[in-house]
């Protein structure tokens, strides 16, 4: 849905900011807990799981007022190839914030754990655990949180690349 509206409505300029931070936190938690033995890892791990749930409810919402909301249109002066290319990239972003807490959830799953949330309710796990599924999703997460830092520094890039170059109002309308 496209029309004359020059700005991304307030509810997907909250989400789209609010999310951003979260994934940034919840790459660098990830990142770090993986690499760490100290006794603070398996709280991190803790927190990351629920923030990871919270990222994955976020998201539902934001697929949900995305598809009523009108979106304003790229500049004119972009190709039609370029309009394309800006587009996939927002839905491989899209379909990698759901691949990757979904990977997580499952790879829980698979590995028999519970997920508690802030020890206000527990997500069920598998009775027992099947490590080779366990194995798939761990990786799956893995690999997608790569892809996703390839495409976020595109996205940057090309935000950073419209205001400062281009100038045209691309990042005003998702600020
Ligand atoms: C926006 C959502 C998420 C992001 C950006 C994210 C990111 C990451 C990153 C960067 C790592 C380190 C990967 C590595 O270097 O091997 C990681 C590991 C992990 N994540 Fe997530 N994660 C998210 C959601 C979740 C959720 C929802 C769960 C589970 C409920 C989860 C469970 C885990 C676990 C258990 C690991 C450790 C895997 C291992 O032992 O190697 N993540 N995550
Ligand atoms: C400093 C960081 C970021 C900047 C400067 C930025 C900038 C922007 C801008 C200017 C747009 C509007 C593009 C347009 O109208 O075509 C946009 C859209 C979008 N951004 Fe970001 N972004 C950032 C971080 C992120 C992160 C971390 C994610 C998610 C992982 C993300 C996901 C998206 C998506 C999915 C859209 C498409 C919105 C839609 O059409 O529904 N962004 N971003």
């Amino acid at each position: 849905m496209t029309d004359q509206t020059t700005r991304f409505n307030l509810a997907m300029r909250v989400l789209h900011w609010s999310m951003a931070l979260l994934i940034f936190a919840m790459i660098f938690a990830g990142l770090t807990m993986v690499r760490a033995l100290e006794p603070w890892q398996l709280t991190l791990l803790g927190l990351h799981k629920a923030f990871g749930m919270l990222a994955l409810l976020l998201l539902l919402l934001r697929f949900l007022i995305r598809i009523k909301s009108p979106t304003p249109s790229l500049p004119s002066g972009m190709s039609t190839i370029q309009v394309k290319l800006a587009k996939l990239s927002h839905w491989l972003l899209y379909v990698l914030m759901l691949i990757i807490p979904t990977s997580g959830l499952l790879m829980q799953y698979y590995a028999a754990r519970p997920i508690v949330v802030l020890d206000l309710f527990t997500i069920p796990a598998a009775m027992v655990p099947h490590i080779e599924y366990f194995a798939v999703f761990r990786e799956g997460h893995g690999l997608a949180v790569l892809l996703l830092i390839a495409v976020l520094a595109v996205h940057i890039g090309a935000a950073l690349y419209h205001h400062f170059i281009r100038k045209d109002g691309v990042l005003k309308s998702m600020l």
